[in-house]
């Protein structure tokens, strides 16, 4: 049995550290394991331009415990009036990495989101022209769409169409929950990839509300069958180039999380990398866990692979139930709190 493991520094391509106190509390679990990571721009007020981005990046540097090298990669958070120019601009200057979809409401501080396609279509253009990567929340947010049919809908409906319209622009298709999201990928890579992560891997809506209702489980998209978790886990440990890692890691106040009109969202960056380490081993493909947390990313978003390592040792360990925020927020609640975790970081 393998007890140990180094790989290249993973990054995080799809990730939520939100602003303030919270920015404070939860950025070094990210920066302990990840060199770079995607920071996601739905904050209140959302991230939309050139000049959010770098007042937001400066916040999130000044939250860095000292010394650390870790890189924030910056989003753009799209809406009906999104000015193309200003896109292209803070493309050019590196401020943006790429551009994110939420379509309006589909998740948590998605209001300001977009709510007619025809109107994103001119930045869409304009981002193909100058290569610069689409990151989505792949959701059909239709009401007359199933909750556990919006990943499928969004795809029919929408990106199949646009991978036509837009050939040359890379697509990221985000925290994939289903084997129709996962299947569709494959068929489109590589101008399309998409990100898996943790949760969408090790659990199922029976784990949710089957024996009793976890309200830190509830997730947009939310979780779904045992046949989708299956697909997922077979996709990211397939060594394929179009799945990489992503942990939407999501953390909220407790109290907004554990509420009678809950948010979507959950906290597990303080257990992902041990997290994706462990579901890897249980698939028997150590092997792949290189390819999926530390290449496969970083050749799609065309930047070079890191230089560092880190390792991984099969030592148990028992994850916080809660990280402390100072302030209001006062906690978030971890995922996998209290469970022993099998694989530690030592390196
Ligand atoms: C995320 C959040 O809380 O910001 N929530 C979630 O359920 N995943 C937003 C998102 O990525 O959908
Ligand atoms: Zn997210």
């Amino acid at each position: 049995m393998t007890t140990r493991i180094t790989i290249r520094k993973p990054d995080d391509w799809h990730l939520h550290v939100r602003d303030g106190e919270m920015l404070k509390a939860v950025l070094p679990y990210t920066a302990k394991n990840f060199a770079r990571a995607i920071l996601m721009p739905n904050l209140i007020p959302p991230v939309r331009t050139t000049a959010d981005c770098s007042a937001y990046r400066e916040r999130v540097l000044a939250a860095l415990p000292p010394g650390s090298k870790f890189k924030p990669l910056m989003t753009c958070y799209l809406t009906d009036d999104t000015d193309p120019d200003d896109v292209e601009r803070g493309f050019r200057d590196g401020v943006f990495t790429g551009v994110k979809l939420y379509p309006a409401n589909a998740t948590t501080n998605s209001a300001a989101g977009v709510t007619d396609y025809k109107k994103v279509m001119r930045v869409l253009e304009r981002m193909e022209k100058i290569d610069m990567p689409f990151l989505m929340h792949g959701e059909d947010t239709d009401p007359d769409v199933d909750i556990f049919d919006r990943e499928k809908a969004f795809i029919d409906r929408h990106l199949s169409k646009w991978i036509k319209q837009f050939p040359k622009l890379r697509f990221i298709l985000e925290h994939l929950s289903s084997k129709d999201g996962a299947d569709f990928v494959k068929s489109a890579a590589p101008q399309v990839a998409g990100t898996i992560t943790p949760y969408h891997m090790m659990l199922t809506r029976n784990d949710w509300f089957g024996h009793g209702l976890k309200p830190y489980m509830y997730v947009m998209p939310v979780i779904k069958t045992a046949r989708d978790r299956t697909a997922l886990r077979k996709a990211a440990t397939s060594g394929e180039a179009c799945y990489f890692l992503g942990t939407d890691s999501a953390p909220h106040p407790y109290s907004r999380k554990v509420s009678t009109n809950g948010v979507p969202g959950m906290f597990n960056a303080p257990v992902a990398l041990e997290t994706y380490t462990q579901v890897f081993e249980e698939e028997g493909a150590l092997d792949k866990l290189e390819a999926f947390a530390s290449l496969n990313g970083p050749k799609h978003y065309r930047m070079p692979v890191n230089e560092e390592t880190i390792t991984l040792e099969r030592t148990p360990w028992t994850a916080p139930e809660e990280v402390k925020v100072a302030g209001p927020d006062e906690r978030a609640l971890v995922y996998r709190g209290g469970e022993t975790i099998a694989w530690k970081v030592v390196g």
